[in-house]
């Protein structure tokens, strides 16, 4: 299947100048979604994922439906104050400001083989604050999963030597 036919590019959102990639073009139509989840699906029993930790929000529409079809559990990154019990916090930059995410102290299990999925990989500040809370927790990165890479902006630098997979480049 040729997934890029479900991708609707936006131009000019959310400012002038991005070429934004929608993927809710993907999600409402249940073969391209179920295609997508289970390529990721593959990877993750490739790489021996034993949880699934996806990012706030669209890490949530991507990493559930593995987790479901893998039957392992799926642990939330999110931003600060969504998380009821005691967490750690990473701060990362953004092109102004910084951000911050935080997971649930027991949300890993030392050792626990750890794949990432999002929707995308624009220029990996999300991904590399998540990797850095899964190890601060104990846990293994075995890989990143990502819908869409956007090359020029070269996240796949920021986490060199993890192991990344995605279904479509920009
Ligand atoms: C988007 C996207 C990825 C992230 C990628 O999330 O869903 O999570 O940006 O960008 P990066 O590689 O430069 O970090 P966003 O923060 O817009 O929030 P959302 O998922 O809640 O829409
Ligand atoms: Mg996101």
């Amino acid at each position: 299947m040729d997934l890029k036919q479900y991708v609707t590019i936006v131009e000019d959102w959310p400012k002038k100048g991005i070429s934004f990639k929608d993927i809710t073009t993907i999600m409402d139509n249940g073969p391209a979604y179920k295609y997508a989840t289970d390529q990721i699906v593959q990877y993750a029993k490739q790489v021996g994922a034993e949880l699934i930790v996806g990012p706030e929000a669209r890490g949530f529409i991507t990493g559930c439906p593995v987790a479901y079809a893998l039957e392992v559990g799926f642990a939330p990154v999110r931003k600060p104050g969504k998380l009821p019990r005691e967490v750690i916090s990473q701060e990362y930059a953004l092109e102004y400001g910084t951000n911050t995410l935080t997971m649930h102290k027991d949300a890993v299990k030392a050792g626990q083989k750890v794949l990432i999925v999002d929707d995308l990989l624009a220029t990996g500040g999300t991904v590399e604050a998540s990797i850095k809370l899964i190890e601060e927790l104990g846990g293994e990165v075995v890989g990143c999963a990502f819908l869409i890479e956007l090359d020029d902006l070269k996240g796949r630098e920021k986490i060199a030597g993890y192991d990344i997979f995605t279904l479509m480049n920009y």
